[in-house]
């Protein structure tokens, strides 16, 4: 009896699974970034969003846009009405500092995310029906979120998406530009610098290395100096970081760096090529000491191969001569060193992240799926 039981069990999955093949399956590429989510997926789809989640403050502001949940941009740009979070902080799921996952605060900050998250499935699906959809995503994520705090990351997802591996963001954009093997790859993102070497196999730990010092601290770091320099001037981070994305710079350039900032009111021009230089070289150290422990670790026959190709990517990649500095640094450092901008720093990660979702084969998207049931059996 408790054979025929067990028999008709298995009958059933194997027929779910049957039916499941017979959908179509929609790949997604996802980045899930601290500053901005990244989408890129086989219908086409390629879009980000600034990673903002705003909630309107009260019955007025709920009237004023008429939706429950307001995300990225528009999130930014009222956010005077929202309570507004960005759910990611150096390279993992803000929650204060509570490791567990039965807390309010946890739970709170993985609905958030779990919010941002339907957004972006949205976006992807277009709003279309997916009942007949095998929604399937490979979510990229800072390196150090996708090793320590993997578990919390397939919760955001759970319930979104049917099928969802976590990948370490480096090393999809390595995977992406079909970097397999012999490459070092450097992905300056907003709340962590993720440093990964490709031989040939996914990337073990003794592989990457994360450093907390990336685009944030930049901003940081320049808001102070402004603040130390021109103490009359009145300005917020949101209005540097705008600022630097449009200037940054570690060159010694000889003309000034000019930002309008109000004293007292009224628009007034400051010269501020010093501090933004000075805040653009603050995460160069920790960059080029991670570029030496990789490669001064790695098997010495295949060290030159990795300086001939140091692959910078990531919003911060865009520091105009951190290219040339690192190769600078490498030459006094390590003897020689080639370093390369990726063409596409925006989606770079989401990219390699759908190539990854696309060449998975079923049968391993049919372990990742009893993986997650099982998961979800244990609570
Ligand atoms: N032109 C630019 N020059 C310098 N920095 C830039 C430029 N454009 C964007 N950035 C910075 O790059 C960072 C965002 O990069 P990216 O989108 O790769 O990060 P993220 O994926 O959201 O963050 P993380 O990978 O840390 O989770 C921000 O700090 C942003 O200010
Ligand atoms: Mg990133």
């Amino acid at each position: 009896m408790a054979n025929e039981t067990a028999k008709e069990a298995a009958k059933i999955a194997a027929d779910k699974k049957a039916a499941d093949r017979r959908k179509k399956v929609l790949n997604i590429g996802i980045d899930l970034g601290t500053s901005r989510c990244v989408i890129a997926c086989d219908n086409g789809v390629r879009t980000f969003i600034p990673s903002y989640v705003g909630f309107p403050k009260d019955a007025v502001s709920r009237k004023m846009f008429g939706r429950d949940v307001i995300f990225g941009d528009d999130a930014i740009k009222h956010r005077m009405a929202l309570n507004l979070y960005r759910p990611f902080d150096k390279g993992q799921l803000k929650h204060g500092d509570v490791p567990d996952a039965n807390t309010k605060e946890y739970k709170d900050a993985v609905s958030i995310a779990k919010t941002l998250v339907k957004y972006l499935k949205e976006l992807a699906t277009e709003g279309k029906d997916t009942t007949n959809t095998t929604v399937r995503a490979v979510l990229g994520a800072p390196a150090l979120a996708s090793r320590v705090n993997k578990k919390t990351l397939l919760d955001i997802a759970d319930g979104v998406l049917d099928d969802v591996m976590v990948a370490s963001e480096p090393f999809c954009v390595a995977y992406g530009l079909k970097l397999y093997t012999a490459a070092l790859i450097i992905d300056i993102g907003a709340g962590t610098v993720d440093l990964c070497r490709m031989h040939g196999i996914i990337p073990t730990e003794e592989d990457q290395i994360t450093t907390l010092n990336a685009g944030d601290y930049v901003d940081k770091v320049f808001f102070d100096l402004l603040k130390k320099d021109f103490p009359e001037a009145n300005f917020t981070v949101n209005m540097v970081k705008k600022f630097k994305e449009e200037n940054a710079f570690i060159t010694n350039q000889s003309e000034g760096v000019f930002i309008e900032l109000p004293v007292k009111g009224k628009p007034t021009k400051h010269d501020v090529s010093k501090e933004l230089r000075q805040a653009c070289r603050a995460i160069v150290p920790e960059i080029v000491e991670g570029i030496r422990r990789l490669i001064a670790t790695f098997d010495p026959e295949f060290q030159d191969s990795l300086k001939e190709n140091v692959i910078l990517a990531g919003g911060g990649s865009q520091i105009i001569g951190l290219k040339k500095e690192i190769e600078d640094y490498m030459k006094e450092a390590l003897g020689y060193g080639r370093v390369t901008k990726v063409e596409e720093p925006l989606y770079a990660g989401a990219n390699g992240a759908l190539m990854l979702c696309r060449d998975m084969p079923d049968e391993y998207w049919d372990q990742i799926r009893s993986k997650a049931s099982e998961r979800r059996k244990d609570g």
